[in-house]
């Protein structure tokens, strides 16, 4: 079993069109639906926007499915001036960018867990990446993922956050399905295609690219599970 979270329907609603005998379970709000995806059994969830309702739902994912593997897919704004709107940015760890204990703590040094970078699986994202090579239409880049609750729209926010951690993107649940999946001892993958700039531009390229973007995350996870990896 493997298990896929996006955080809006956009984000998943193609890959749960293929989904084969589809079988609906409730845990909380969260909604899950499993069956076989490209020959492989899966569990797709849409888990809300945020940490909070993404680190739930991996919870219950984890508890109730055991999936092998989990990624988080979907769309996110870019941080660096060569990852462009349709790019696709593979995590090979995650933070979080509005953690913040400063001075008792390190800023961004999340407590309990003692870690301020939230690893992803360096096996998933290798497959991830060949997969995302092999769909092509669009540049491929691997770094660090930046995960807050709040839709970045401002110089000044998104000024901030490069400052702190020179992420490649910026998105609101990436982070969080990585620390459900580090305390569960979970390998966990991030997936992300730019919707917007995370700049002033972005309440307009948001709507505008979502779809195209979500598009691209669903169609890698299409080959990543075809290959059969
Ligand atoms: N997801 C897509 N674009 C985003 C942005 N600008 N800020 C946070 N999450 C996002």
């Amino acid at each position: 079993m493997i298990g896929l979270i996006g955080a809006m329907n956009v984000e998943v609603e193609a890959l749960e069109a293929r989904l084969e005998n589809p079988v609906r379970e409730t845990i909380g709000m969260d909604t899950f639906v499993r069956g076989t995806l490209f020959g492989q059994e899966a569990v797709l969830a849409v888990c809300g926007p945020g940490k909070i309702n993404a680190a739930l739902c991996a919870q219950s994912m984890i508890l109730r499915y055991h999936p092998a593997w989990l990624l988080n897919l979907g769309v996110a704004g870019s941080m660096a001036a060569d990852v462009r709107i349709g790019d696709m940015v593979i995590a090979n760890a995650a933070v979080q960018h509005d953690y913040d204990t400063s001075p008792l703590d390190p800023p961004g040094l999340i407590s309990k867990i003692n870690l301020t970078t939230l690893p992803c699986d360096a096996g998933l994202r290798e497959r991830l990446k060949k997969a995302a090579e092999a769909v092509g239409g669009f540049h491929v880049h691997v770094g660090l993922v930046a995960t807050g609750d709040q839709f970045i729209h401002t110089d000044e926010a998104r000024a901030r956050i490069r400052e702190m951690y020179h992420p490649l993107a910026v998105e609101m649940e990436g982070g969080a399905v990585a620390h459900a999946c580090y305390m569960h001892g979970v390998p966990c993958g991030i997936l992300r295609s730019i919707s917007d700039n995370a700049n002033t531009d972005s309440h307009m390229d948001y709507p505008s690219f979502t779809r195209l973007a979500a598009a691209h995350s669903q169609a890698v996870v299409e080959r990543l599970l075809t290959e059969g990896a």
